[in-house]
């Protein structure tokens, strides 16, 4: 077994990927600052939920400051997960520093205390924002990368920095391009929360832009499996692979499934484009599937079921 720091392990990625590993026997090490950019009661809870799963810690630590980063990443610590960032588009285009400084900073202090404590390996949580203007769908890993918004600037700074970490000093790394992750316990910013909770209450859902816009949506169990592959695996030292579903729907669709779930009345409101926002992603899951044998096995039908059942437990009108 082994001893893996997780940062951002308080949040939606960051907790279910320390639960698995929790319950797998490794000695987990969440390290959060619990940043207030959502609920901290729901990130308290994230952590309970790790902590009763295993061999587990919490400190509350902050990416930014590379002391403590050295302080906790160790000669003990064998694998280094980092989800933590300043995640979401449109606070990024409010404000570009606050990304910036976690996402692309705060990468740097976990590679450089990674490297100085001669982790196995960093697994750094990357996006499809870094893909930005589309040349051609699916996107491949060899895909331009032309990001549209300040957030998609800072993920790929980070990812760069992973690749270089790689083959200049050697430290295996690798980043996974996550596709607009969902699932229990998701973060309250993103739309099939807002949409799921709107429509629960019966209240009007607003949609930027005209709907069609399509999104590749992957289920968080399949993120969490793709992560746990990473352990010991050495044939992705130094790569960026895609983490989607491998199939995309429209934001109207969404709607639509969502409102079979709920059976509600909700109206929806087309409202103007958003900046920063990406028109289509859609992954080419081809790379993860060969390097990693990742497999995808929860389609967006059965994961909005899954979601919806947790959403039903904790709602209140
Ligand atoms: N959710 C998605 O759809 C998605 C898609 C692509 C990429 N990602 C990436 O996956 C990772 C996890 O995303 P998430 O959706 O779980 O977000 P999240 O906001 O739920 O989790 C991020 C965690 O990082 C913590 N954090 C923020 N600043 C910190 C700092 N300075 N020091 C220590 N901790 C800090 C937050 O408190 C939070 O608990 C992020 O790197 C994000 O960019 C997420």
């Amino acid at each position: 077994m082994s001893k893996i720091v997780i940062t951002g392990g308080a949040g939606f990625i960051g907790s279910h990927i320390a639960e698995k590993l929790a319950k797998e026997g490794h000695e987990i090490v969440i390290v959060d600052n619990l940043d207030d950019y959502y609920s901290i009661e729901l990130k308290k809870k994230n952590i309970d939920i790790v902590l009763n799963s295993g061999d587990a810690t919490f400190v509350n630590s902050d990416v930014t400051d590379l002391n403590k980063m050295q302080e906790i990443i160790d000669g003990t610590v064998d694998y280094v997960y980092h989800e933590a960032a300043q995640a979401g588009v449109r606070i990024s285009v409010e404000n570009p520093f606050k990304p910036n400084d976690i996402n692309v900073l705060g990468t740097l202090n976990v590679l450089q205390a990674s490297m100085d404590a001669d982790v196995r390996k960093v697994i750094n949580a990357s996006s499809s924002s870094v893909y930005g203007k589309v040349q051609y769908l699916p996107f491949d890993e060899q895909h331009p990368t032309q990001p549209v918004s300040p957030y998609g600037v800072s993920k790929l700074a980070a990812e760069q920095y992973c690749r270089v970490f790689y083959e200049v000093y050697g430290l295996p790394t690798t980043s996974l391009r996550y596709f607009t992750v969902y699932g229990p316990r998701m973060r309250p910013d993103l739309a099939i929360s807002i949409f799921t909770r709107k429509m629960l209450a019966n209240e009007p859902i607003t949609v930027f832009g005209d709907g069609e816009q399509t999104r590749d949506f992957t289920y968080i169990d399949d993120v969490v499996e793709a992560n746990q592959r990473l352990l010991g695996n050495s044939r992705t030292d130094g790569r960026v692979l895609n983490i989607g579903s491998g199939n995309r729907i429209s934001v109207n669709d969404l709607i639509e499934n969502l409102r079979s779930i709920t059976d509600s009345d909700s109206e929806v409101n087309y409202t103007g484009k958003q900046k920063g926002d990406a028109e289509n992603t859609l992954a080419d899951i081809s790379l993860s599937k060969k390097l990693l044998g990742y497999e995808p096995s929860v389609d967006i039908r059965c994961g909005l079921m899954n979601y919806m059942k947790q959403i039903k437990k904790d709602f209140r009108c």
